[in-house]
């Protein structure tokens, strides 16, 4: 089959730039709330009281690997708080906007964070959802779930020994609506910025990561119970 004829090129043509249609929304949509909140659920606060000192910079990038070989070690309490930081954290305001350790498209952050916890002395197993404002993680199930994870990563057997998954969702709506089909690009964009954060992070602190994108989406969304308009679009582990 013609390259040509495949829906990722059509995509790709479909929501080019041109000088001829700045400007063109092929419907309206209209904007959806910037944050998801859990309020009722029981939290986890997460802290930072100060940065540890990691490898020179250049080091950590250079000695990046996707690992995979896991022993079920014990996440601490801050190690889980640098790696949301770096994931999501807040690092500085502008008018309605709170601006993260990554970039996003117009500063709209369509991406949601969830956390498994699978090993952890300190934080209870379970699904967690990050809460930006309050840097904090709202309990959505409890319980180790990496076993379930794998199955739904087409059986991909580290996601049941890795200490935390990240699984990240897109509101698709945040982008979409000022940025129509194009939007989607940069939806994989913000969350490819999330993800290198915390694969760097993980590798300054002497863990191990790898990103997943192998899943079921349609069974991870419905284990998550996201929202209609909401979709899982990456995974990454971390171990020891
Ligand atoms: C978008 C994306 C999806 C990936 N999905 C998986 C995956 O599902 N399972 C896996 O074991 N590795 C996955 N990887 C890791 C790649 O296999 C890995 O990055 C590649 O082999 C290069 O190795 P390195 O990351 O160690 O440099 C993924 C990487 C990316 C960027």
């Amino acid at each position: 089959m013609s390259l040509k004829k495949t829906k990722a090129f059509e995509f790709l043509i479909y929501t080019n730039l041109t000088s001829r249609n700045l400007g063109f929304r092929e419907v309206s949509v209209f904007p959806a709330a910037p944050f998801k909140e859990y309020p009722k659920a029981k939290k986890v606060k997460l802290s930072i009281n100060q940065f540890p000192s990691t490898p020179p910079f250049f080091e950590i990038l250079n000695k990046r690997r996707s690992k995979r070989g896991y022993n079920r070690y014990s996440i601490s309490l801050r190690e889980v708080s640098l790696l949301c930081y770096a994931a999501q954290g807040i690092t500085g305001v502008a008018g309605f906007y709170l601006l993260r350790t990554a970039p996003s498209a117009g500063a709209l952050y369509p991406i949601e964070t969830y956390v498994a916890i699978n090993f952890s002395e300190e934080i209870p197993p379970g699904i967690y959802h990050l809460e930006i404002k309050d840097f904090s993680l709202a309990l959505l199930k409890e319980g180790y779930m990496g076993k379930i994870l794998a199955e739904l990563s087409l059986g991909q057997r580290f996601l049941a020994t890795a200490s935390l998954v990240f699984i990240w969702s897109a509101v698709l709506r945040r982008t979409i609506s000022k940025y129509g089909s194009r939007g989607l690009r940069y939806i994989f964009m913000d969350v490819a910025h999330i993800c290198q954060n915390v694969l760097l992070a993980s590798e300054a602190l002497g863990l191990k990561a790898c990103p997943v994108g192998a899943f079921l989406d349609e069974e991870i969304n419905k284990f998550l119970e996201l929202d209609e308009e909401e979709s899982v679009i990456y995974l990454a582990t971390i171990g020891k």
